[in-house]
């Protein structure tokens, strides 16, 4: 490490008297610590005890306070600590660990997970509301895993229900399982457009399996997109994808109502079906989501709600519930079982009963693991008003944001979404060097203070993101705001 390491019995408190004297400003401790670090970056000061709690709660006031290494093991704090403090936010094992990834996986992992120091880089646990990284860093999570941990990380009862029914039952059998019926029935009870439910893996699995059955039920090729629906052919361009299945997918913007007229203008009885996120960033207007399922139906296709973000964050019963509009068909993954891999397709009978010999099968649709999960994840959603919570959190958020926003006279910033899936984002032009500048040091600072805000995503709220965690996410982003404007 570059950085020196002046390793010192200091008694920090010690100094918090000055509070009156230092550069003739009145200072309390987290003013003396800023400055302290401000003055002696490059080294560290490392004290025993109370103050390392401090240092951590106030890192986000220390400039290159990721610089201060850390000696975890004075401290005793190994790398899956789940409530361990960080004194700094050092990055080496992280990157020890990416190079690792390099020389075994496709590309170092997935293109999307690929990070740099001074964002997260190498997670090693999650817990809660809370990841930490190889280093010992922790964050305050709202991707949540980009949206499946519903209840939060490692969260006890799922893991409890599916141990005890792997131990008890096993996992893939030759025949249909009951718990598979129980999930099922369940389904059909709390999402409007559910009379028969089709088991998946993975929401890009399921999106392609909605897209056959309404292939099959409308003997029609050609599919409108609305949204990201996955990987596969049908709905990326990707390099390495068939041009031929990508070309029979027609795509239309979010609230386009004319965009939509006009495709199904040029292909009469083409369109087997609109696949369409039913809200995001932006809600739908007032009346889309009627108008455009009446176009759709009006041109005997389908309509289907791609609910892989928004179920079970909106309502229990999706967006669908939420807005009050039943879609022919729709797919649920991600939150479905908080963190396990299953989805579905849902829909009418009198459709799924038509498609149901539509071959959309494959080994480990409906294993138990998964189906046990998402049980476990509706019960404990449904037992402790888990959606209401989650709305009420983001709220506070949406809330905290619009009023900080507003007070600093920050026009970049960007606050949108609902309260179960919030989002507060800053404009960065690339050619406004005073905007990237205000951008680089917002995130570094909410970084720096703990939190993980995805940049340009939908953020995902989870029954476990507490009071003390949004007051925490608040605070470190004003303060992060206000570091910003003086950059
Ligand atoms: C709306 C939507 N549909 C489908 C998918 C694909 O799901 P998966 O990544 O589980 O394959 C995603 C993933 O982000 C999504 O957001």
């Amino acid at each position: 490490m570059a950085v020196k390491v002046l390793y010192a019995r200091v008694l920090l408190s010690y100094y918090t008297g000055i509070r009156h004297s230092f550069l003739g400003t009145p200072l309390d401790l987290t003013n003396f610590y800023y400055y302290f670090f401000h003055f002696f970056r490059d080294f560290v000061v490392v004290h025993y005890g109370k103050c390392c709690m401090s240092l951590k709660k106030f890192s986000y006031q220390i400039p290159n306070y990721a610089k201060i290494i850390k000696i975890k093991a004075d401290f005793n704090v190994s790398d899956t600590n789940i409530g361990g403090f960080s004194m700094g936010r050092s990055f080496e094992k992280s990157l020890a660990w990416q190079k690792r990834a390099r020389a075994a996986l496709v590309g170092g992992g997935q293109p999307h997970k690929q990070s740099q120091p001074p964002r997260p880089v190498m997670v090693a646990g999650a817990k809660g509301a809370h990841f930490w990284d190889a280093d010992g860093n922790d964050y305050i999570d709202y991707l949540m895993g980009y949206g499946p941990m519903i209840l939060g990380h490692a969260y006890p009862t799922v893991i409890d229900t599916v141990t005890k029914y792997l131990v008890e039952r096993g996992n893939v059998y030759n025949f249909g399982h009951t718990l598979e019926v129980e999930l099922a029935e369940k389904l059909v009870q709390i999402i409007p457009s559910a009379d028969r439910v089709a088991y998946f893996v993975g929401g890009s699995d399921a999106t392609t399996g909605a897209i056959k059955f309404a292939r099959a039920y409308t003997e029609r090729e050609k599919v409108i997109r609305s949204g990201y629906h996955g990987w596969h052919d049908w709905c990326s361009h990707a390099r390495g994808h068939l041009s031929g299945a990508a070309a029979a997918t027609l795509s239309v913007d979010f609230n386009d109502l004319e965009g939509l007229a006009d495709i199904f203008k040029a292909h009469p009885g083409e369109i087997a079906c609109l696949i369409m996120e039913p809200s995001g960033h932006d809600l739908p207007k007032d009346g889309y989501l009627e108008a455009a399922k009446e176009l759709v139906n009006d041109n005997g296709a389908l309509m289907i709600f791609d609910e892989v973000k928004t179920g079970f964050r909106y309502a229990l019963g999706g967006a669908q519930e939420y807005f009050g509009i039943t879609p022919d068909m729709s797919v649920f993954g991600k939150a479905l079982a908080n963190g396990f891999a299953t989805a579905v397709v849902v829909g009418k009978k009198e459709i799924m009963d038509e498609v149901s010999d539509v071959w959309v099968a494959a080994t480990f649709h409906g294993e138990v693991s998964l189906v046990a999960a998402a049980i476990a994840t509706i019960e404990e959603l449904e037992s402790k008003d888990g959606v209401a919570f989650m709305w009420k959190q983001g709220q506070k958020l949406l809330d905290g944001y619009r009023e900080m926003t507003a007070r600093l006279g920050i026009d970049t910033a960007r606050v949108g979404g609902i309260g179960p899936m919030p989002f507060f984002g800053l404009s960065s032009d690339s050619d406004d060097e005073k905007q990237q500048r205000f951008h680089k040091t917002f995130y570094e600072a909410t970084l720096d203070g703990g939190l993980y805000l995805p940049e340009g995503h939908i953020w995902f709220m989870s029954m476990s993101h507490t009071d003390e965690d949004v007051a925490k996410t608040l605070s470190v982003s004003e303060d992060a705001l206000k570091r910003a404007k003086a950059a």
